[in-house]
This record gives C-alpha cells, structure tokens and sequence, in this order.
C-alpha cells in the first residue's frame, strides 16, 4: 500500500510531536484542498507550499528543516496524478493530560489562526485563551480534551472546545463574578477568556463534567 498520507507523517514526525505532524498534516489538506492519497499534476505545488509552512513554524533546526523540506519534495513529486477528491474541513482533537498537551493545544491553535489570517496580536488570544482552557482541565480534571474546528462558512473564524469529564463547576455565575476568590490560581483565567474571544458557552455539572465552547472570528 502506498499510502501519502502516512509516508508525510512519518517525514514530519521525524521533527515534532506526534499530534504536530497530524495537525500539520490536516490543516494542510484543507488549505491546499489536496487530497496527498489522490493527487494531479500541479497539486502537489498546493500541498508542498502548506506543509512547508508547518514544518518552518514548528522545525527550529535549520538544517532539520531543509531535511525535511527535501524529503516531502521528493515524497510529493514522485506520486501519481489522479482528480484530487474535495476535503472535508479539519477537526483537530487534543488529548490534554499534561504540560506538554497545553503546549501543543495552544501550538495548534496558534497555527489555525495564522493559515486562517488572523493577525499576530488576534493568534495570541486565542492561543491564550486555550492555554487557559487546556490548564483547568489539567488542574480541576486531570484529564479531557480540546477540539479546534476552522470555521469557513459566511464567517470565517475558529471553534475550540475544551470538554472533560471532571467534577464539574458547581457555582457558575460565582466564578464567572467579580467576586470569585480562587483558592488555586489567580480567579481570571474564564472571565479573561470570555472577554478574549467573541463568544463564549459553558456548561457543567458534577455528572457530565464540563464543556466550554468558545469562537473567534475574523471581523
Ligand atoms: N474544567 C474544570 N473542571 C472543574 N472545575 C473547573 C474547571 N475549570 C475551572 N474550574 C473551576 O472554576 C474556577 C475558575 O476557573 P478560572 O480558570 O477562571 O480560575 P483559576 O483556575 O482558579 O485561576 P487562574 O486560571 O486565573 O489561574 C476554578 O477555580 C475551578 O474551581
Ligand atoms: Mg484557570
């Protein structure tokens, strides 16, 4: 089986996390609107300039990165010609459990934002307010996930949903108040969230756990 998707992979996980080269992987799919395991003469410019873009914001080495580089460029120009197939739109989920998966949650954010145009101070906030959904799911439930889908409707934007199981949030109008002591960080990290992004959704209880759904949008 010779399957492109897998051969980019395995080049890209040569140089960052796992759930990096997945997400690099999609989002390029989506951006060049190439399928690798279907792909025509010309297309494979499309996906190799998204790529590209992915392995120079995660590949710090220079030399690691030309490597890199060098290896989808053989990989893409040695494929087939074929109709690309029409890709759905990317739904990157992240498992959240330690340090490291709030890095990448907010890594993956960051980057959704640059392919969609955000500007650089807009790709901080979201980032931000990730970062701060990934670490209450690390501190308050051990464990959970984020969920970042591209909106690409009539308004174009970013989805993050940060879902786990955990104990849940017994008094919400308390600590989305001004009034809200803390006892383990600073109190703001949800108030300064919903004043980060356009919208902002949470629901929880103790059986379910908790569930924040919160939109950026480009204007
Ligand atoms: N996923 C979650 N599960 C259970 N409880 C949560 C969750 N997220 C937040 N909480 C509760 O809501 C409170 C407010 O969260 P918020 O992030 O605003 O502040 P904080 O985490 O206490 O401090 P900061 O984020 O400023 O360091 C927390 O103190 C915690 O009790
Ligand atoms: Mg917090």
């Amino acid at each position: 089986m010779n399957d492109t998707r897998q051969q980019i992979l395995e080049i890209l996980s040569g140089s960052m996390s796992d759930i990096l080269a997945r997400s690099v992987l999609s989002l390029s799919i989506s951006w060049s609107k190439v399928d690798p395991n279907n792909l025509r003469h010309g297309d494979d410019k499309r996906l190799l300039v998204e790529l590209e873009k992915g392995i120079r914001l995660y590949v710090r080495d220079d030399a690691l990165q030309r490597t890199c580089m060098e290896q989808m460029q053989s990989l893409l120009t040695i494929n087939g010609h074929t109709r690309p197939s029409p890709v759905a739109e990317p739904q990157i989920r992240v498992p959240v459990l330690t340090e490291s998966d709030i890095v990448d949650a907010r890594g993956i954010g960051r980057l959704v934002c640059n392919k969609l145009g955000f500007s650089g101070a807009m790709q901080i906030k979201v980032a931000t307010a990730i970062s701060e959904l990934a670490r209450n799911i690390v501190q308050y439930a051990g464990k959970g996930e984020i969920i970042i889908t591209t909106l690409d409707g009539n308004r174009r934007g970013i989805e993050v949903v940060a879902r786990d199981e955990g104990p849940g949030i017994a008094d919400i109008d308390l600590v989305m108040s001004d009034r809200y002591n803390s006892r383990t960080g600073m109190g703001i990290g949800l108030k300064g969230t919903r004043n980060l992004m356009d919208e902002f959704d949470l629901k929880s209880n103790p059986d379910n756990g908790t569930e924040i759904r919160v939109r950026k949008y480009m204007d």
